[in-house]
């Protein structure tokens, strides 16, 4: 009932003001942001991969207005990958990004996210690493999958995200399984209308698990994005069906969110990769959390008014 709330929410200037001026926010954000700036990111990724993690690393941001603001974003990533170069992790610290935030809904848009992302995607293979694109709200996808597929011409590591919710997704899972891809399947974090997306949590799970199935038995590289048990039990079950070897597939979820099953799953001899986002314009990832699990709305909101 309340998430479809939280998302037109989370879209909305008023309430980016009203919470991010709330006397409890900095303290739930950092919750799921570690930091607002790359210096305080990086212990964050020695840390992780000091206890057998991977990451993949988000700059927050998105529905970018002006092209100045596209430029800074990809000069944001440049200067992560900048600090990469020196830790030598390679694809344990890998990147997440969105291309709202390089330019995609602007005039001009597909191309300019392209002229933008590019120069990143460059920059991550010259260290070593790779990139993958998030997938954001349904509008968005085409273009998104068109990039990706314009960007695996040249980086053919380059990875992109599904979101199971929506009706399109099987098909698209089937497109990327036989081309190679690097995929992550996860729920879906957007407010969806029913023309195009399940709205039932059971229809979406079930789609979750056919789609899983499709990526396990096709040509790519699998990561499962979820924190949810049922699924990722299942994942191992289907793994192992499809021969698929423990490096052949792996795990993703988001910092701050069931951090003791990312250690069990790295222990038991899984790849393990920590969404890790940091930066300053962090109000829509983080509307985004506090839909996932009304109970964070509870602690957001206990946190507000005990200040
Ligand atoms: P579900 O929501 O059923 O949660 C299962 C359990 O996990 C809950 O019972 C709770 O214990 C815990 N949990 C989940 N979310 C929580 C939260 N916010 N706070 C506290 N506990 C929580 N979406 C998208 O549209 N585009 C994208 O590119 C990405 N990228 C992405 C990367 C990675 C690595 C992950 C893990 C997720 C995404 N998502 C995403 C978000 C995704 O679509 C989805 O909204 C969340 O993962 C929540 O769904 P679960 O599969 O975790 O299941």
């Amino acid at each position: 009932m309340l998430a479809p709330v939280i998302l037109a929410a989370s879209r909305s200037d008023k309430m980016r003001r009203f919470v991010s001026a709330a006397p409890g926010t900095k303290q739930v954000v950092e919750r799921f942001i570690p930091g607002e700036t790359v210096d305080q990111v990086v212990p964050v990724v020695e840390d992780a991969v000091a206890k057998g993690l991977e990451v993949t690393l988000d700059v927050v941001g998105e529905d970018i207005t002006t092209p100045e603001q596209a430029a800074a974003a990809r000069d944001a990533y440049l200067d992560l990958i900048a600090h990469l170069k020196g830790l030598g992790l390679g694809t344990k610290a890998e990147m997440s990004v969105k291309l709202s935030m390089f330019g995609q809904a602007l005039a001009g848009g597909h191309e300019l996210a392209l002229a933008n992302v590019r120069p990143v995607v460059e920059a991550a293979a010259a260290i070593g690493t790779t990139v993958t694109l998030d997938a954001e709200d349904h509008t968005t996808l085409d273009s998104m999958f068109a990039i990706h597929d314009e960007l695996r011409k040249d980086f053919p590591q380059t990875g992109c995200v599904i979101q199971a919710y929506l009706f399109r997704t099987e098909d698209d899972a089937r497109r990327l399984a036989a081309n190679g891809s690097r995929v992550r399947i996860v729920k879906g974090a957007y407010k969806e209308p029913a023309e195009v997306a399940y709205q039932d949590k059971g229809e979406i799970d079930k789609a979750y698990v056919r789609i899983l199935k499709i990526l396990m038995h096709g040509e790519g590289y699998p990561m499962i994005g979820s924190h949810d048990p049922r699924l990722i039990a299942i994942s191992q079950e289907l793994a192992r069906r499809a021969g698929r070897k423990l490096d052949e597939y792996e795990f993703q979820m988001l910092y701050g969110i069931r951090s003791e099953e990312h250690v069990r799953l790295a222990a038991e001899g899984h790849r393990m990769r920590v969404y890790t986002a940091y930066g300053t314009d962090w109000y829509g990832y983080f509307m985004r959390r506090l839909a996932e699990k009304p109970a964070n709305l509870l602690f957001f909101a206990r946190s507000t008014i005990t200040k």
